[in-house]
C-alpha cells in the first residue's frame, strides 16, 4: 500500500472541482449511507434534472462564501483498499490566491481542472505557477467536461499539448494528463467506453499508484533542531524532524551554523531507542561530545547546505497592506524565528502569464522576487534542494500576522567574505571610562509634537549632571548623512534604520544617544530596538494630538500640507502608528518642558 498522499485541487467555479471528486467519492463507496440518500434526494430539487449532482458533497466552501464567512481552506479524509487520501478544497477566483497557496502548501500533488471546451486559460496557469511556487511537483491535469466536446481526441490532444508547453517552464517530478467528464464520471474511477483512445489509468488509481517521495529527499540527512532536551546531567538530546535522508547511529554528521563535527551516540524515536531513523521521522539525536547546539541549528550529513545572511526570494505576499523595499518582519525558515527586512524588490511576476514587471510595490496576492537580508547568519537550503530549510515565512512584527510565504532561490554573496572583527577596546570599557550606562533615549511622535524641544532640554539637562551624550535630530540628520532621502515610506524605514544603527554605535563608544525623529511605523521602531538593543532602547512617545501639533505649526509645515504644497506629510496624507507600549509616554499639552524633563530624568533613574 503507497502511503498517504495529500493533494490538492484547482479549479474555478464552473470547472467541475467539486463534482469531480464528488464523484470519486461516490464511485469509490466513499460517502456513508445517510450522505447517500440525502444526495439523491437533495438532487431531486437540484439543477441537474434528478440525476445526482455530486458537487453537492463537497459544497461547504460554496455555502461559506454565500454567507459571508472567511473561506479558508477544505480538508477532505478519505481512504480506499489501497490508498489514503486528505484532498484540499480552496476557491479557484484569484482574490482567494492566499487560500490556494495555504492549501496547496501541505500537498504533495495537484489536481488542476481544466474545461475541454475551453483549453488552458489564464486561470489554469495561475493555479500551476502557484501550486509550482510553493513546492508542489507532481501535477496531474484532468481535461474535464470530455462529453461536452463528443470525446474529441483531437481537441483533447491540442489541450495535452498547451499543458505540455504550459509546464515546460518548471522542473517537474510527474505529469499526468487525463480527458475526464466529472458528472458522467468517465475516466473517474472507472476506465470510460466512448474514450477507447485513451489507454491511461483512471483519476482515482493514477492518485492510488503515485510515488511522490522524490529521490531528493532521500540523500545524505538534514535535521533542523527545534528543541534541545536535558532530562537529567547524564543525557542532551537534540529533538527534530528528518527532513532529508537518514541517520544510523556512528554518523559523523557537522553542526550549523557553528560547522562543529561529533559523531551520532544514540538515536531515539519516541520513547524508543533505534539504530537508525528516516525522512519525516521525528526523532531525538545524542552526539558524543559537547557542541554548541540550539534551536533554529541545522545537523547534516552529505549535503551542501548554505550559510548566509542574504538571500534572493520568489515570494507570494498576502498581507492587505502593500510591500515596499526596507520593511522590516520577522523570518521563520525550518525552526530558526529572526529579525529579517525585505531589502530590495526586483519585479513582481505576473501570475498569469509568467512575465516580469519592475515596480516599488507589492500588493496582496502578487508574487514577486525581492532580496531578503536576515539580522545574522542562518541555515538555509536552495527550495529546489529542500522544501523545509527553502521554504519561509515573513511575519508581521505588530500584528503577529503572516504577510508573506516565499521560497529561497539562492544565497547571495556578496556577504560571505564579510567577518566580524573582534576589538580589544569594547564597549564596557568605553562605558565604563565615562562612567555611565549607555541607552538610547529614542523620541516618537509627530512632527511638532515638540521632540526636539524635550530631547534638547534633557540633553542640556544630562551635560550639567555630567553625562556624555549625542542628540540626532530628525532634519539635522536629513541635511547630512539622511540627504539622498525624502518622505515616502521606503526613504523614512531606511531613515529610521540608519539612525538606529547610529545610534547603537554612539552606544558603543559610551554615549547616551537622544533621537528625535517622528518614525511613524511600528515596524521600524521594533527593529531600532532590535538593533540598539532591549536593555539600551527606552521608546518615549511624546504623545502631542495632532490638533495641537496643527495649532502650533512652528514650522508652518501644517499649513503647506493641507495646501498641497508637501506630499505624505505625516499625520495628513502619511500614516503615524502610535507606539502600544511606550517606556514612557509624554503629552506636552499645558506643561512646562522641565517638568516633562523632570518625568525623563527620573523614569531613568538618573536623579541627582
Ligand atoms: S521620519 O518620518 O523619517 O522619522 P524625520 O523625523 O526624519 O521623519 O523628519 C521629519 C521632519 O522633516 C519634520 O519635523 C519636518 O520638519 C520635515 N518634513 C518635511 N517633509 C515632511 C513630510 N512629508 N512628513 C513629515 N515631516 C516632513
Amino acid at each position: 500500500m503507497q502511503g498517504l498522499l495529500k493533494f490538492i485541487t484547482c479549479g474555478s467555479v464552473d470547472d467541475g472541482k467539486s463534482t469531480l471528486i464528488g464523484h470519486m467519492l461516490y464511485d469509490a463507496k466513499l460517502i456513508f449511507a445517510d450522505q447517500e440518500k440525502a444526495l439523491e434526494l437533495d438532487s431531486k430539487v437540484g439543477s441537474t434534472g434528478g440525476d445526482i449532482d455530486y458537487s453537492l458533497l463537497l459544497d461547504g466552501l460554496m455555502a461559506e462564501r454565500e454567507q459571508g464567512i472567511t473561506i479558508d481552506v477544505a480538508y477532505r479524509y478519505f481512504t480506499t483498499e489501497k490508498r489514503s487520501f486528505i484532498v484540499a478544497d480552496t476557491p479557484g477566483h484569484e482574490e482567494y490566491t492566499r487560500n490556494m497557496a495555504v492549501g496547496a502548501s501541505f500537498a504533495d500533488l495537484a489536481v488542476i481542472l481544466v474545461d475541454a471546451s475551453q483549453g488552458v486559460l489564464i486561470q489554469t496557469k495561475r493555479h500551476t505557477r502557484i501550486c509550482n511556487l510553493v513546492g508542489i511537483r507532481n501535477f496531474v491535469f484532468a481535461v474535464n467536461k470530455m462529453d461536452l466536446i463528443n470525446y474529441d481526441k483531437d481537441t483533447f490532444d491540442r489541450i495535452k499539448k498547451e499543458i505540455r508547453m504550459m509546464t515546460a517552464e518548471y522542473d517537474l517530478d510527474s505529469l499526468h494528463i487525463i480527458p475526464v467528464s466529472a458528472t458522467v464520471g468517465d475516466n473517474v474511477t472507472v476506465p470510460s467506453e466512448k474514450m477507447n483512445w485513451y489507454k491511461g489509468p483512471t483519476l482515482l488509481s493514477y492518485l492510488e499508484d503515485i510515488n511522490v517521495r522524490g529521490t531528493r529527499d532521500e540523500v545524505g540527512f538534514i535535521m533542523p533542531v527545534q528543541r534541545v532536551v536535558r532530562p537529567d546531567h547524564t543525557f542532551r538530546g537534540f529533538q527534530g524532524q528528518i527532513e532529508a535522508g537518514d541517520v544510523k547511529v556512528g554518523d559523523e554528521i557537522t553542526v550549523l551554523p557553528s560547522h562543529e563535527t561529533a559523531h551520532v551516540k544514540s538515536i531515539h524515536v519516541c520513547d524508543k531507542k533505534c539504530d537508525d531513523a528516516v525522512v519525516g521521522e521525528p526523532c531525538t539525536i545524542e552526539l558524543d561530545r559537547e557542541v554548541d547546539v540550539s534551536r533554529g541549528c541545522v545537523l547534516y550529513r552529505d549535503r551542501e547546505l548554505e550559510v548566509s545572511n542574504l538571500f534572493l526570494s520568489n515570494l507570494l505576499w498576502m498581507d492587505d497592506s502593500y510591500l515596499v523595499a526596507g520593511k522590516n518582519f520577522f523570518l521563520k525558515v525550518g525552526t530558526k524565528l529572526i529579525p529579517a527586512s525585505v531589502t530590495g524588490i526586483k519585479y513582481k511576476i505576473d501570475v498569469n502569464e509568467g512575465t516580469n514587471i519592475p515596480c516599488e510595490r507589492i500588493y496582496k496576492n502578487e508574487i514577486a522576487k525581492c532580496e531578503i537580508a536576515v539580522s545574522e547568519k542562518i541555515v538555509f537550503d536552495e527550495f529546489e534542494d529542500c522544501q523545509a530549510l527553502g521554504s519561509f515565512i515573513l511575519i508581521d512584527r505588530v500584528t503577529n500576522m503572516t504577510s508573506a510565504c516565499g521560497i529561497v532561490l539562492h544565497s547571495m554573496r556578496r556577504s560571505d567574505n564579510l567577518v566580524w572583527q573582534e576589538l580589544d577596546i569594547s564597549r564596557d570599557y568605553r562605558a565604563n571610562s565615562l562612567g555611565q550606562e549607555p541607552k538610547t533615549i529614542w523620541f516618537t511622535g509627530l512632527s511638532g509634537s515638540g521632540k526636539s524641544t524635550l530631547a534638547n532640554a534633557l540633553e542640556k539637562k544630562l551635560a550639567l549632571m555630567g553625562k556624555h551624550t549625542m542628540l540626532l535630530d530628525g532634519d539635522n540628520v536629513r541635511m547630512g548623512l539622511n540627504s539622498n532621502l525624502g518622505f515616502k515610506e521606503q526613504d523614512r524605514i531606511e531613515n529610521i534604520r540608519r539612525i538606529a544603527e547610529v545610534a547603537k554605535l554612539m552606544n558603543d563608544a559610551g554615549l547616551i544617544t537622544l533621537t528625535s525623529f517622528i518614525s511613524p511605523y511600528a515596524n521600524d521602531r521594533a527593529r531600532a530596538k532590535d538593533i540598539i538593543g532591549n536593555d539600551s532602547f527606552v521608546e518615549i512617545y511624546v504623545a502631542t494630538p495632532i490638533e495641537e501639533c496643527e495649532k502650533r505649526d512652528v514650522k508652518g509645515l501644517y499649513e503647506k500640507a493641507r495646501n498641497g504644497q508637501i506630499p505624505n506629510f505625516t499625520g495628513i496624507t502619511s500614516p503615524y502608528e502610535a507606539p502600544e507600549n511606550p517606556d514612557l509616554t509624554i503629552n506636552t499639552v499645558g506643561r512646562e518642558i522641565d517638568d516633562c524633563v523632570d518625568e525623563i530624568i527620573k523614569y531613568l533613574g538618573l536623579e541627582a
